[in-house]
């Protein structure tokens, strides 16, 4: 039933706009006191046409409303199921594991976990990340749910103050990206380590397990990663519908992805483009809220002590051996030996 609907309604869109274009160039030919013809100068009626075609090519695209039943249909509707996919889970799993405590109790000594500068970085990629993420799905969903409840007016007041908000702090998660790239890359490079955390899951289902662990384990790599790359891809597809109609940058992935196998269009109109942009960047995101969500329960209510690490930037002692008990030995060290070398210097 739907697949009849759309190409009925793409056709009755298409007419519509063909039909408005049309008239309006009528009414302007006889205001002029011209005929449609002649609307064009010189012009033959098939000039005429042409650069309606030509110059129409945005507004008559049967893809509008390909894009606007994705956009209102599964895009929306998968967001909202992923998003409440992984607060169910969340709550199932503090159901079942309540908060995660520091088996041995604190120790009461503490160990330096990240630098200002670090935790700056952090705050300022994860600041701006709520922002976005808040903003954004107004921009989604809050002709849904906010507007039947504030108002028509309130609610353009605050989307457009969104919107706007959207735009300029994106800048500042692009450089809070770019920070922690620098600063934690190196890190997050994947180790043997990384193969045994995974295989115990991390020791999260199971007191007693603590698989070894460099300064980030397994499942934070994945956390960096989906946040650098999610946040890279997020970054040029927003920087492509901030700055319309300036890039290919679809057409140019697709002919990479048709070079191994792939059979994507690469003869994107512009308009094409931004609609593409639009999809990837909005189910981009609605997943990497998801995982952040899971991110967020970890560093605060679902472990004791790791909210610290972001905090104060000093962790327990007990909690990071526990957690990362090759990161301590490494930083134990270090310590050791720059206290050997210190007097000599
Ligand atoms: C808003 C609430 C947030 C809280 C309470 C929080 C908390 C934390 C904590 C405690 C750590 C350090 C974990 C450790 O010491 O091992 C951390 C690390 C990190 N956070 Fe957040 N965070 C938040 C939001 C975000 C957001 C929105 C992002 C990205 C968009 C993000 C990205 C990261 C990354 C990449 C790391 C390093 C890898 C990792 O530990 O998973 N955080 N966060």
């Amino acid at each position: 039933m739907k697949r009849l609907t759309y190409p009925l309604r793409a056709g009755a869109a298409l007419a519509a706009v063909l039909l408005t274009q049309l008239m309006a160039v009528v009414a302007a030919a006889q205001q002029s006191g011209q005929v449609p013809g002649q609307a064009l100068g010189n012009a033959s009626d098939a000039d005429l046409w042409r650069a309606i075609r030509q110059g129409a090519g945005n507004l008559i695209q049967a893809e509008g409303s390909t894009w606007r039943a994705l956009h209102n249909g599964p895009l929306s509707t998968y967001g909202i199921w992923i998003m409440a996919g992984m607060v169910f889970l969340l709550a199932l799993f503090f159901l079942l594991r309540g908060r995660i405590k520091i088996e041995h109790g604190w120790a009461g000594r503490t160990i330096e976990r990240f630098s200002f500068i670090e935790r700056i970085g952090h705050w300022l990629t994860a600041g701006s990340f709520v922002i976005l993420a808040v903003t954004g799905l107004n921009i989604l969903y809050g002709k849904y749910f906010l507007l039947p409840v504030i108002g028509k007016e309130a609610f353009s007041v605050i989307t457009a103050a969104g919107k706007f908000a959207h735009n300029w702090i994106a800048f500042a998660f692009m450089a809070g990206l770019v920070m922690i790239f620098l600063m934690w890359v190196l890190h997050n490079i994947p180790n043997r380590h990384d193969i045994k955390w995974i295989l115990q899951a991390g020791g999260l289902f199971s007191k007693g397990v603590h698989p070894p662990a460099k300064k980030f384990n397994a499942g934070q790599k994945i956390v960096f990663w989906v946040t650098i790359l999610g946040g890279l891809s997020l970054s040029l597809s927003g920087w492509t519908l901030l700055d319309p109609f300036t890039t290919s940058m679809f057409a140019d992935t697709f002919a990479l992805l048709n070079k191994i196998g792939f059979a994507l269009p690469t003869d994107l109109t512009p308009m094409q483009e931004q609609q593409y942009a639009q999809l990837w960047h909005a189910a981009v995101s609605l997943v990497m809220i998801a995982i952040i969500l899971a991110h967020i329960y970890i560093g605060s209510l679902g472990m004791e002590g790791a909210f610290d690490a972001m905090g104060s930037g000093q962790v327990d002692l007990n909690w990071a051996k526990e957690h990362h008990s090759l990161w301590v030995d490494e930083v134990q060290e270090k310590e050791q030996h720059s206290g050997r070398t210190a007097p000599a210097e």
